[in-house]
């Protein structure tokens, strides 16, 4: 039997009273103190809309996230005409909580409409929230696709499967954090032949249409740049911790934007954080991580995640991802 408001009284077993709170506890000590606790926990059961307010301002570096998507999930049914209204507020503390080198780096993908005059048409609530973001103050420097070489096949009407997702970058100042040494690749050609071009003395070629490479400096750098398409496979919870959660993003995915928007040490939050995998990968590479979810269950698996600490992507879809290269 249950009863109560805010709290589920169960009797068990009898004589045994239980109380189960429904909603996470809401956070009361300073913003200092509520930030320490998100570091140290690593995951933490809250609601961001409580959590994210009460932080520090200019405290975080990176808040790498996958919010809920538009009408996605069962976990929380957000309508995409109200998808914009909802995130604002949590994008608002976030700013006010972002150093001025920092970053909200944002994995999103956007739906068929269901229902309404779009029914059937893409929704544009994803490049709605994007003129939103910028217009509430973060500088949109960046749209990175991140491509799945895995990408399930299904019904999916007249159009193909939907094998990628966009990952939108914002700073909140003019001089973000950003390594691009941190994620270099392999460079295409053989070894013998960047031997030669490190030596062609050349510089600058111009094609008749006027672009030109500098190839005294392009091989200079140990590796090549990535490029924004970021090719990297959906793991499908292969994860035997991700407890079940079903929109649980590829270890890859956090690697690349913890690595270039983030130096080493530095403040990673994720207030959407799901199965864990941005405090998992983050803490892995060395930076003071943590991460938000509002269900328990979810962050209760999360931290065995976080204990084990075992890499997730396993060797063989990387070599996946590296032939779709
Ligand atoms: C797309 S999932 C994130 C998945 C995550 N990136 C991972 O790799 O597992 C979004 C998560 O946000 C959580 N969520 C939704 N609203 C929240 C809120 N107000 N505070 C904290 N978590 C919330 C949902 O329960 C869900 O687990």
């Amino acid at each position: 039997m249950c009863f109560g408001s805010g709290f589920l009284s169960c009797t068990w077993l009898g004589s045994m009273l239980m109380t189960v709170p429904l909603s996470p506890p809401a956070p009361r000590a300073s913003p200092a103190h509520m930030l320490e606790r998100l570091l140290s926990e690593g995951m933490t059961w809250g609601d961001s809309a409580q959590w994210l307010p009460a932080l520090p301002t200019e405290s975080v570096d990176l808040w790498f996230t996958s919010p809920p998507y538009a009408d996605a999930r069962a976990y929380s049914r957000i309508h995409p005409d109200r998808y914009v209204e909802w995130f604002l507020p949590y994008s608002q503390s976030m700013l006010s909580a972002t150093r001025d080198t920092g970053w909200l780096v944002l994995n999103i993908k956007n739906r068929v409409a269901k229902s309404g005059p779009l029914q059937g048409q893409r929704h544009p609530y994803v490049y709605q929230l994007v003129i939103a973001l910028q217009q509430q103050g973060w500088r949109w420097l960046e749209t990175y696709i991140w491509s799945k070489p895995n990408a399930v096949p299904g019904r999916f009407g007249p159009r193909t499967k939907d094998s990628f997702e966009y990952v939108y970058a914002f700073a909140k100042g003019p001089k973000p954090y950003f390594d691009l040494n941190a994620i270099r690749v392999p460079y295409k050609t053989t070894p013998e032949e960047i031997e030669r071009r490190k030596l062609d003395k050349l510089g600058r070629r111009n094609t008749d249409a006027g672009f030109g490479r500098d190839r005294t400096t392009t091989y200079l750098h140990g590796g090549a740049d990535p490029g924004n398409v970021v090719s990297v496979p959906q793991t499908y919870n292969q994860y035997k911790g991700a407890g079940g959660h079903t929109a649980a993003m590829p270890e890859g995915l956090a690697e690349f934007f913890v690595n270039s928007c983030s130096p080493p040490g530095a403040v990673v939050l994720d207030p959407f954080a799901g199965s864990g995998t941005t405090p998992v990968v983050a803490r892995r590479l060395g930076r003071r991580a943590g991460g938000l979810e509002i269900h328990k269950s979810f962050v209760d698996t999360a931290r065995q995640r976080l204990c084990a600490d075992e890499p997730d992507d396993t060797p063989v879809l990387i070599e996946l991802a590296e032939l779709a290269r």
